[in-house]
């Protein structure tokens, strides 16, 4: 018995130790739809496949940078896409995130230099 008690201790603190780390964990990633969004980088992954240089140049979508399309276009756009064309991005990005996407556009340039 007293060999039994001195063996099961130890468990006890591994499991406790388990237990706490995915919550500390937790609280120190913030909430996904407060995330912000490198717009950057979406560019040079998901949207560059079609909007070349960061949407500054056409590929096999249009040039985005000075776009006639007004901001309801472009988050109908990005938000269903068009079908054959764009796929939708709507249940991927927050609406708050899908405006800094049309902001990035807005302040989109020509490379310096
Ligand atoms: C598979 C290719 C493809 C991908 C990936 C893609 N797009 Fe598009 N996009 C298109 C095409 C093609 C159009 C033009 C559709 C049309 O004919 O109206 C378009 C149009 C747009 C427009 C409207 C601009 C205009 O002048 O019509 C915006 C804004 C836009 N895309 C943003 C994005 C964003 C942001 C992403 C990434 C989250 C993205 N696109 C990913 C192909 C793509």
């Amino acid at each position: 018995m007293k060999l039994n008690f001195g063996m099961a201790l130890p468990a006890v603190f591994a499991v406790s130790l388990a237990y706490a780390m995915p919550a500390s964990a937790q609280q120190a990633s913030p909430a996904p739809d407060s995330a912000h969004l490198d717009v950057d980088q979406l560019f040079a992954t998901t949207c560059g496949w079609c909007h070349s240089d960061g949407g500054r140049e056409a590929g096999k979508g249009p040039q985005l940078m000075n776009t006639a399309r007004d901001d309801d276009f472009m988050r109908n756009r990005i938000k269903n896409g068009k079908p054959g064309a764009m796929p939708g991005f709507g249940s991927t990005f927050s609406d708050a995130q899908i405006e800094e996407i049309i902001k990035y556009i807005r302040e989109l340039k020509p490379h310096q230099g």
